[in-house]
């Protein structure tokens, strides 16, 4: 195994009516005023809001209201989210809602300490030195945003889908209770299935060395969604289903699946990231996509690793039958898999692969991720 260091401090609240306890834990750690940040209606459609308002009032939690983030969630919002929490001096920011709300939370905790140009800590890679502390009460299961350090944003006027990486952005506390996502569509589940399937695969395929605890622990974690994904579909309201795959999804990010692994980066995400930015597609569906068509290109570079993933995941031999299997898994479960299934134009492989290389750029994948590669596996993805 390599050297690591393996840091996560967030506290997980896990179960049912767990969010009911959201205004004594933050009484308990001092916290008078907090930016309630959430998403466009469902939280008010479900009830949660009120039961939220609820547990605030009970313990004199005074807040802010800054609804309206969008999936994607965009620069401009933020930024009249980080002007609130600046005029009212809020303690706290607590992010009721998926991956996109807390993401924003995350970004506002960050703009609120800060006087500097809030993009350059995505651009530029600007150190983040405080934050915030960010409470979370989950509603979505996928990104594992409520248990890491990571935050993505869109800027919309330049196109550009980014993130930031700090210890400062981990929340303090994040509550799971698996039935706030009884109410997610059948649509969303398969993204989230996507999306954490995602999370696990890019180091699995692309470290030189990835020890056997963690092929074990990810394909196990594929397995997981996969299963629990079929039982939703059958069974939206399946209280241990909808469990599983939650826990499942937060561990896929949040740290532990690549401890001790040998190298390893994030293209699929670099590249579905260009496909948000440009198109406003939801992450999942970004995802489902690019991986089919990374796949084809990259195999032969890690062919024992695809082989393996064909015969754990699937039961079958080759690293193409593999492949095809994960691509037909995410077909059915409604999934686009090709830019043809979201009208994307062939004549648009180029404007992507040049927005996917302003990103490999930022991230410091350009070498390997050049225009001609970039353009030659979206090539695969357009039918
Ligand atoms: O806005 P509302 O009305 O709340 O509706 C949302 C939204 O339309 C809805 N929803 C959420 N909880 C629901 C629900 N609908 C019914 N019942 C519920 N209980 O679902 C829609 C999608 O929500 P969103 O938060 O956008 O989805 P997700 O959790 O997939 O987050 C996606 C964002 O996270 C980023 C993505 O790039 C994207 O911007 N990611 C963040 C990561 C991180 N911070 O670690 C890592 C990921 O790789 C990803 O990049
Ligand atoms: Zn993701």
């Amino acid at each position: 195994m390599e050297n690591f260091e393996f840091y996560n401090p967030t506290k997980i609240i896990f179960g049912r009516e767990t969010e009911k306890k959201i205004g004594k834990i933050l009484e308990k750690n001092d916290i008078e005023r907090v930016l309630f940040v959430y998403g466009k209606s469902s939280i008010k459609e479900t009830g949660l809001y009120d039961r939220v308002v609820k547990s605030l009032q009970k313990e004199g939690i005074e807040f802010i209201e800054h609804g309206g983030v969008k999936p994607n969630p965009v620069l401009s919002h933020t930024k009249e989210g980080i002007e609130k929490a600046k005029k009212y001096k809020v303690d706290a920011i607590l992010s009721v809602g998926g991956g996109s709300v807390i993401d924003e939370g995350k970004t506002i905790a960050v703009g609120a300490k800060t006087d500097k140009e809030i993009w350059d800590f995505f651009k530029r890679g600007k150190e983040i030195k405080k934050a915030l502390p960010v409470y979370v009460i989950l509603t979505l299961a996928a990104t594992g945003s409520e248990m890491n350090g990571f935050a993505v944003i869109t800027n919309e006027e330049t196109k550009e889908k980014l993130s930031i990486s700090s210890e400062h952005i981990f929340p303090k506390v994040s509550i799971l209770n698996p039935e706030l996502t009884f109410t997610v569509s059948q649509q969303y589940q398969a993204y989230a299935a996507v999306d954490t399937i995602a999370h696990v695969i890019e180091h699995y395929f692309s470290s030189e060395y990835c020890p056997n605890l963690q092929n074990r622990l990810i394909e196990s974690i594929i397995k997981t969604v996969m299963e629990t994904t079929e039982v939703i579909f059958q069974e939206p309201q399946n209280y241990n289903a909808r469990a599983e795959f939650m826990w499942t999804a937060t561990i896929a990010l949040n740290g532990l699946t690549r401890l001790g692994i040998k190298g390893g980066e994030f293209p699929n995400h670099m590249i579905a990231h260009a496909l948000g930015a440009l198109y406003d597609l939801p992450h999942g569906a970004c995802l489902s996509i690019v991986i089919p068509a990374w796949m084809k290109w990259y195999k032969d570079k890690n062919i024992a690793q695809f082989e393996r993933f064909a015969r754990e995941i699937f039961n079958l031999k080759s690293a193409d039958e593999g492949i095809e299997a994960l691509k037909a898994w995410f077909r059915d479960k409604g999934a686009p898999v090709t830019l043809k299934d979201v009208e994307i134009k062939e004549e648009d492989i180029s404007k992507i692969a040049e927005n996917a290389y302003s990103i490999a750029t930022v991230w410091d994948m350009a070498k390997k991720y050049s225009l001609d590669v970039l353009t030659e596996i979206l090539k695969n993805a357009n039918d």
